[in-house]
Parts: structure tokens; sequence; C-alpha cells
């Protein structure tokens, strides 16, 4: 007797199963999560493969997304500690690592997070040979040398997310601090994500209009207003980040 699948659709052809645009995120915590639900709500992929060591974390983070499926374009969800469920990725997002405990310094940081990344980024190479690595995991300038010493592939398809954050968080302030939309303020934070970072307040214009003709004293000590502060409020928050 047929199924009622087989009674609504006949047999044309197999199934196609190999993924045309997967995209695998390695991290189920706080930002591979964040990570994971843009990409649904932007249906940037067909299908997406979420690594973490913690299996219970990973089954309950992928039912409440295909719980959401019903809400946005078709994605094939799939997770597990097991990176051959990331094979034919066309990116892969690294968030996974391990936090700075109280006290300890970055320099240890770095090293437990390189041990963690030894033994993530040979295996999305092994699945995923064609994929671009982008990785976010702290501390994320020096990470992406490693991930890319690791992998072996060409820098253009190891990318960090470098001042990114440090750059939105800059043009959320900016226009928090004139009541205008983020969006119409346009600049960027650039070297490292972090304390050392530089704010290009030459560059910085609203809509356009350059902040540094309007006062030629925008960001420098001799700034009235004071907005390079803006800058140091991002940059302490990048140190939690
Ligand atoms: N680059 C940026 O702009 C930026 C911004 C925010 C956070 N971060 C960094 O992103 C990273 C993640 O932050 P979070 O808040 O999501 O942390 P989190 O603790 O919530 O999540 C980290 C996840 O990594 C997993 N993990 C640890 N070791 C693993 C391994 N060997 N294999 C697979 N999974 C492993 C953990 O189980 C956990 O689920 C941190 O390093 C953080 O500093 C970077």
């Amino acid at each position: 007797m047929s199924t009622v699948k087989e009674k609504l659709m006949g047999h044309v052809s197999d199934n196609v199963t190999a993924p045309i645009g997967k995209i695998t995120v390695v991290g189920a915590g706080q930002v591979g999560m964040a990570c994971a639900f843009s990409i649904f709500i932007q249906g940037l992929a067909s299908e997406l493969a979420l690594v973490d060591m913690l299996e219970d974390k990973l089954k309950g983070e992928q039912m409440d997304l295909q719980h959401g499926l019903a809400f946005v374009r078709n994605v094939k969800v799939n997770s597990s500690k097991d990176y051959s469920i990331t094979a034919n990725s066309k990116i892969c997002i690294v968030t996974a690592g391990a936090r700075q405990n109280e006290g300890e310094s970055r320099l240890s940081l770095v090293d437990r997070n390189i041990n963690i990344f030894q033994s993530i980024i040979p295996q999305l190479v092994k699945y995923s040979p064609n994929a671009i690595l982008l990785i976010v995991s702290n501390p994320v300038d020096i990470l992406t040398w490693v991930a890319w010493k690791l992998s072996g592939l060409p820098s253009h398809r190891v990318i960090g997310s470098g001042t990114n954050l440090d750059s939105s968080r800059l043009r959320f302030l900016i226009g928090e601090r004139l009541g205008i939309a983020p969006s119409s303020c346009h600049g960027w934070i650039i070297g490292e994500h972090g304390d050392s970072s530089v704010a290009v307040w030459s560059g910085v214009n609203i809509a356009g209009v350059n902040l540094s003709e309007v006062d030629p004293n925008i960001g420098t000590g001799n700034d009235k207003e004071n907005w390079e502060s803006i800058h140091k409020e991002v940059v302490d928050r990048v140190t939690t980040a």
C-alpha cells in the first residue's frame, strides 16, 4: 500500500543530496547561536551544521532553530560533535573557545584556545577543503593567524571578524549622541580588535557629511566635545567580548 508521501508526490528523480549553500558554525554558545539565528532570518544558507562538544546543548539549540522553520526560508539543520556533518560547507564560522577565567592572563587564554583550534581547524579543512573560514573566537586577530597556519589554506580564505564589531559599536554610539540612526552614521575602527585599535575620525561621516569638516578637532586632544571618549567606550566593551 502506498504511503501518504507516495500518494502526494510521484517519483521524478532521486533527492539532491549535495548541499548547495551550506554553512557550519563551530561553538553553539552565545556568539555561535547569534550567528546561526542571523543566518536563519536572512535566508543565507540552505543547510546549517552546528558543532560543539556539549551534545545536550547542541540538541536543544538544533530543536529551537528547527521549530522556528515555519517562519523562515527552509534550512536543513544538523548538529553533532562529529565533524563529518560539516562536509562540503561553503563557509565555516568558528566561535568556539574558552573564556578568560578570573585572574587569567590573556596569554594563557591564547594557549588554551590554540589547543582548541588544533582540534577544530584540521577537521574543518578535512571535510570542507574549499570552504572559507571565518574566525570570531578571541583573541580574534591572533587566532585567525593560527587558523591560517593550521589550515594550510590561502590567506584570502581565512578571514577574521577583526574590528567589525568595534566599528558597528562606534556607529551606534555616534548615532546615540546625535540622535540619528546608526545606519546613517559611517566610520571605521581599524587595527587590532582590542586595546590598540584606532578610530579613523577623519573618515567619519553622517549621511555623507564629513565630521572633520564640521569640526577639524574631532577626535583629537583639542576636541572640546571629547568624541574620542566614544572610542574609549568601544575599547572598554571589547575587553569583555
Ligand atoms: N570577534 C568578536 O568580535 C567577538 C565578539 C564577541 C565574542 N567573541 C568571542 O567569541 C567566542 C565565543 O563567545 P561566546 O560568548 O559565544 O562564548 P560561550 O562560552 O557562550 O560559547 C563558547 C562555546 O564553545 C564551545 N567549545 C569550547 N571548546 C570547544 C571545542 N573544542 N570544540 C567545540 N566547541 C567548543 C563551548 O562548549 C561553548 O558552547 C569567545 O572567544 C569570545 O571572546 C568575539
